[in-house]
């Protein structure tokens, strides 16, 4: 397999979602990448931040061998003899109390969205008017499902695909004193607006 024919295939079979750079990874080792005609690549990319583990690890390799022998995946119908061990490695290194295991970043954000939602209704009693608007911030990225798209302070990705979940308003990072005026709708644009101009101002 070559790049051309691979672009070619691409073109063909795939969603044109994503644009890709000109590069065929075909092996790697440490933090390094080599393409198929052997130029090798320092890699600071990591999957943009995911999967972080180098390449060919020795650990890692033996860990999927072995695994791979015995039992890679049931459906979470049954219990699994490493969730909890997994689980119990991402509490201590975060601090937090529970796990939540899914299979991407959107669906991570989905998640955390649903979980605030939970919370604000079950504070309220279950009642219908809990508190339900989101903040986001500006120029952020959160992955490709409506609810993630819905928080994306960008909107070349989010018109395409309006409307969207309603409620959310954005503000500027790092701004904690704009945030808070912004959880009142109300004031918030007039909030945003003072602020914009006295930035305007200073600069
Ligand atoms: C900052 C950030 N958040 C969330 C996501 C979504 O992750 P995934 O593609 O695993 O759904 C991405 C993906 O690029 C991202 O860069």
């Amino acid at each position: 397999m070559n790049l051309p024919t691979l672009i070619r295939s691409e073109a063909r079979l795939l969603l044109p979602t994503y644009e890709r750079q000109p590069v065929f990874f075909t092996r790697g080792r440490g933090v390094y990448l080599w393409d198929a005609k052997g130029k090798r690549y320092l890699d600071f990319l990591s999957g943009i931040g995911v999967n972080a583990l180098g390449y060919r690890h020795p650990a890692i390799q033996a860990t999927l061998k072995r695994q791979a022998a015995r039992l890679i995946h049931v459906s979470n119908l049954f219990f699994h003899e490493f969730q909890a061990e997994l689980a119990q490695r991402l509490t201590r290194i975060s601090g937090l109390d529970r796990a939540f295991f899914c299979n991407s970043g959107t669906e991570a954000w989905e998640g955390a969205l649903k979980l605030a939602r939970a919370l604000a209704r079950a504070e309220n009693n279950n009642g219908h008017k809990a508190k339900w608007r989101i903040l986001a911030l500006e120029n952020s990225f959160h992955g490709r499902t409506f609810g993630s798209l819905a928080t994306t302070g960008q909107a070349k990705y989010r018109h395409p695909f309006a409307p969207l979940v309603p409620g959310v308003d954005f503000v500027a990072f790092n701004i904690w004193t704009i945030c808070s005026a912004t959880l009142i709708p109300a004031s918030a644009r007039f909030a945003w607006r003072l602020f914009r101009a006295k930035v305007a101002f200073a600069q």
